[in-house]
């Protein structure tokens, strides 16, 4: 069975974090390739989303590149990291969040932060996907094909 109905108009949200662009790169590849599924997507950067941002969203995606010590350390940029500490209302009413982010070598547990942070508020946590930052395209198409199917019939 779909996990969202067929008939719905998915708001997605895609809020993210880049420094070197390479996060900025796969937001600007899943925004095209969504519209052209027509989705509407509203795009925003996780140091100016709101609370009504993220209301007004069906599906909210998190983006951030991966940074940390190499070998230990491994965590969501500070732009994202201060978006889930004090941007996001207690009570996600179960809103859906999907999260991604692009890396050099492993991600390691960065995502698991995102994951948590939704969690604890009452969120639903679909799925984490992440790829190194050459596989930039790799990574749009893979989850823009599993939002597809999302909404596939059973
Ligand atoms: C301060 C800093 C720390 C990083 N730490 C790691 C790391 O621990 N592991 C890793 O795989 N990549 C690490 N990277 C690489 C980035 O995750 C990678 O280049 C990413 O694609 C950058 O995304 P952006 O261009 O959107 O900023 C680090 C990059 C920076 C700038």
């Amino acid at each position: 069975m779909s996990v969202i109905p067929e008939d719905q108009n998915l708001e997605i949200l895609i809020v993210f974090t880049s420094e070197s662009g390479n996060t900025k790169k796969v937001v600007n590849m899943l925004q095209k390739e969504l519209e052209l599924k027509k989705y509407s997507v509203t795009v925003k950067n996780a140091l100016t989303t709101t609370e009504e941002h993220l209301h007004d969203a069906d599906l909210v995606l998190i983006g951030t590149p991966v940074h940390g010590y190499i070998l230990f350390g491994q965590k969501p940029a500070d732009a994202v990291r201060k978006m889930l500490d004090t941007g996001l209302p207690k009570d996600l009413h179960q809103k859906r969040f999907i999260g991604f982010a692009t890396y050099l070598f492993f991600p390691a547990a960065t995502l698991n932060r995102v994951k948590n942070a939704i969690i604890s508020r009452n969120g639903k946590y679909l799925s984490s996907f992440s790829n190194r930052r050459s596989k930039k395209e790799a990574l749009a198409k893979e989850i823009t094909e599993y939002i597809i199917h999302l909404q596939a019939p059973s």
